[in-house]
C-alpha cells in the first residue's frame, strides 16, 4: 500500500467559534486556535482542520460564505491566519481549510449581482426557474425544512437551496462559475495550506426538477445524482496539482461506491461516510443497535481495504457527543466508555479525526429552553413540532437531545465558571460539567480520558499494523463486542470492545495466527485487566482491550 503522510497522520476538527476566546468578546478565535497548539501537540496532532473562518453573515454559522478570500472579522485577520498558518508549519502541524462551494451567502457578490437581472452576467452562476401555475417547479424539501425553492419578487423566479434561503446553491452546469471556484481554491492552496475538508460535495448535482415529486426522499433528488462524477474529477484535477490531502463530506454515498469517492484513483483521498453516524435524525433515536453499527464500520473498512483510505470519526460539529449516544453519562461508565469508543475507531483502517473535545469526553449540554439554542435547523424543528401541537417540554427534549448544538458548546479547558474558554459569558453556554471535565485536571491524571487518547495516539503511531494493516473482523454477530484483527506481515493486533453497558462473553471464531502467537495486552481501559485466554472470556460494560502479537 502506497504510504502517505496523512494515512499516519491524526486530525484534529476545530470548530473555531468554541474553541479559544483571545481577546475576551466571548466567541473563539484564529488567536485562540495559536495559542493552543501547544496543547494539540501534546495530544499528538498532526493535522487540525478548521471549520469556516471566511466572511459570512452567520445564518448557519460561517456556512454561508459571502467572500471567500476574507477573515471574518469576529475570527481575527488574514494576518492571524498567515500567522497561524506559520506556527502550525513551525510545530510540524499541518492546516485543513473547510471548501463550502455547493452554495455561498444570499450575500455573496455573485448572488447579489445575479439576483440584480436575468440578464446578469451571474444569473446563471445560480438555479433560477420560473413558477409552474403559480406554484414551486417541485415539492423537494430542504435539508434545514420548508421548500428548496424562495421566490424572488423582483425577477419574478424562484432560486433553489439545499439547505436555507440565505444558502442559494451554485449551479455547476456554469463552466464560468466552475472557473472562479477552482481560481479561489488555488488561490487558497498557493497561500499553502495543505488540503481541504469538502463541505456538502455530494449535493453538488440536481436530479431534472421536472420529475414526478413523492415526497419520502427528496432529499434523494439533490444528492449523489448520477453524473456527479464529471464535475468531481474537473475539481479534482485542480486538487492533484498540489501535493495536500482532500477529505469530501458525502452524505448518501454507499460503501458499494466507496472506490469511486475514495479508491487510490477516487476523487478524494478519503471521505466522511454517514451510515454509522444518524444525521439529521429529527426525532429522538431508538436503541442504539450495536450490530448495525458495526456493520456500517466494517462495511466501509472492507470497501476500501487494499483499494483506498477511510476517513474516521465519531463527532463531529453536526452531531450530537458520542459519549451521549454510543457510550454511556452514568457516572460509572461515562470516562470508561469515552475510552471504549476512542479505542473502536482509532484503530480501524483511517485517518482519524478527533472532534474537540471529544479527548476529554465531553457530553450532551441537556439544554433547559429553546433560547439557549443557537442551530437554525433546531429552531425550525422546534417549531415544526410545536406546531403540530406537541407540548413544548417535550419539543425541548427532543431537539435538546439532537440537536448540534451539543457539540457546539464551548471547549472545556479547566473549571471556572466559563471552562477556561473566556472571560466573558460566550456565545453558547458552558456545558456546566466543564467543572469535572475539563482538560487542565485530565493533563495531569495519569488515568483521564485525555491521557487514554494520548496512549492510543502514540500507540498508532508506533505500529505500522495499526496503519496499514489489513482489516478482518471476529465474530461479526456478536451483539455487543466489536472485534477485529489488524495485520502486517510481521504484527497483529486484535481489538476488542464490549460497546454495551452489560457484560459480554465471547468465543472468537475466527483465524488468531499460529496456535503458539504470544498475544500481549498493551493497552485496556480498565484498571486490573485480567489475564486469560483471549480466545473466550468475558468483558466488562465498555472494556476495551487490544492484544499484540509478532513474529509470523
Ligand atoms: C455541512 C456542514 C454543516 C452545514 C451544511 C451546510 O453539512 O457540516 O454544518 O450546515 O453543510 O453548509
Ligand atoms: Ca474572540
Amino acid at each position: 500500500m502506497e504510504k502517505t503522510w496523512w494515512k499516519e497522520a491524526v486530525g484534529y476538527q476545530i470548530y473555531p467559534r468554541s474553541f479559544k476566546d483571545s481577546n475576551g468578546d466571548g466567541v473563539g478565535d484564529l488567536n485562540g486556535i495559536r495559542e493552543k497548539l501547544p496543547y494539540l501537540k501534546a495530544v499528538g496532532i498532526d493535522f487540525i482542520w478548521i471549520n469556516p473562518v471566511y466572511e459570512s453573515p452567520n445564518v448557519d454559522n460561517g456556512y454561508d460564505i459571502s467572500h471567500y478570500q476574507e477573515i471574518l472579522a469576529e475570527f481575527g485577520t488574514m494576518a492571524n491566519f498567515d500567522q497561524l498558518l506559520e506556527d502550525a508549519h513551525h510545530m510540524g502541524i499541518k492546516v485543513i481549510m473547510d471548501l463550502v462551494i455547493n452554495h455561498t451567502s444570499d450575500r455573496h457578490e455573485w448572488f447579489k449581482e445575479a439576483k440584480k437581472s436575468k440578464d446578469s452576467p451571474f444569473r446563471d452562476y445560480y438555479i433560477w426557474r420560473d413558477a409552474e401555475e403559480g406554484k414551486p417547479p417541485s415539492d423537494w424539501q430542504a435539508i434545514f425544512g420548508g421548500s428548496v425553492w424562495e421566490y424572488d419578487e423582483e425577477s419574478k423566479q424562484y432560486y433553489f437551496h439545499a439547505f436555507a434561503k440565505e444558502q442559494p446553491d451554485l449551479n455547476w452546469e456554469n463552466e464560468q462559475l466552475k472557473k472562479e471556484v477552482f481560481a479561489m481554491i488555488s488561490w487558497w492552496l498557493d497561500k499553502g495550506i495543505d488540503g481541504f475538508r469538502i463541505d456538502a460535495i455530494s449535493h453538488i448535482k440536481k436530479d431534472a426538477f421536472h420529475l414526478p415529486t413523492d415526497s419520502e426522499n427528496v432529499a434523494g433528488r439533490y444528492q449523489n445524482i448520477t453524473g456527479i462524477g464529471e464535475y468531481l474529477k474537473e475539481l479534482k484535477q485542480v486538487f492533484d496539482r498540489y501535493d495536500i490531502m482532500t477529505v469530501g463530506e458525502a452524505s448518501g454515498v454507499t460503501a458499494e461506491e466507496a472506490e469511486d469517492w475514495a479508491g487510490h484513483e477516487g476523487y478524494f483521498d478519503m471521505i466522511f461516510e454517514f451510515e454509522h453516524i444518524g444525521l439529521w435524525k429529527k426525532q429522538k433515536e431508538a436503541q442504539f443497535d450495536i450490530r448495525a453499527f458495526k456493520q456500517a464500520l466494517s462495511r466501509w473498512q472492507y470497501a476500501l481495504d487494499g483499494k483506498g483510505w477511510n476517513a474516521l470519526y465519531m463527532e463531529n460539529h453536526d452531531v450530537c457527543r458520542s459519549v451521549s449516544v454510543f457510550g454511556s453519562e452514568v457516572p460509572v461508565y461515562r470516562e470508561r466508555s469515552a475510552k471504549a469508543l476512542a479505542m473502536m475507531y482509532l484503530f480501524l483502517q483511517g485517518t482519524p479525526f478527533i472532534y474537540q473535545g471529544q479527548e476529554i469526553g465531553m457530553t450532551n449540554m441537556h439544554f433547559s429552553d429553546i433560547d439557549e439554542i443557537n442551530a437554525l435547523d433546531s429552531k425550525h424543528i422546534y417549531q415544526e413540532l410545536v406546531d403540530q401541537g406537541m407540548d413544548k417540554a417535550e419539543a425541548l427534549a427532543i431537539v435538546s437531545q439532537t440537536t448540534r448544538d451539543n457539540a457546539r458548546t464551548p471547549m472545556q479547558w479547566d473549571d471556572s465558571v466559563y471552562g477556561g474558554f473566556s472571560e466573558t459569558k460566550p456565545w453558547l453556554a458552558v456545558n456546566p460539567n466543564t467543572k469535572e471535565i475539563n482538560v487542565a485536571s485530565q493533563l495531569t491524571d495519569a488515568t483521564s480520558v485525555l491521557s487514554f487518547y494520548q496512549q492510543l495516539i502514540r500507540l498508532r503511531k508506533e505500529s505500522q499494523a495499526l496503519i496499514y494493516g489489513s482489516f478482518e473482523e471476529l465474530i461479526s454477530d456478536h451483539e455487543q463486542i466489536y472485534a477485529y484483527l489488524r495485520t502486517v506481515v510481521d504484527e497483529t493486533f486484535l481489538i476488542l470492545v464490549n460497546l454495551s453497558g452489560k457484560a459480554a462473553e465471547y468465543q472468537l471464531t475466527g483465524s488468531l495466527g499460529s496456535k503458539e502467537a504470544v498475544w500481549d495486552l498493551v493497552v485496556s481501559n480498565m484498571e486490573e485487566p485480567d489475564e486469560v485466554s483471549i480466545e473466550t472470556d468475558t468483558l466488562a460494560p465498555f472494556e476495551a482491550r487490544a492484544y499484540r502479537t509478532t513474529g509470523k
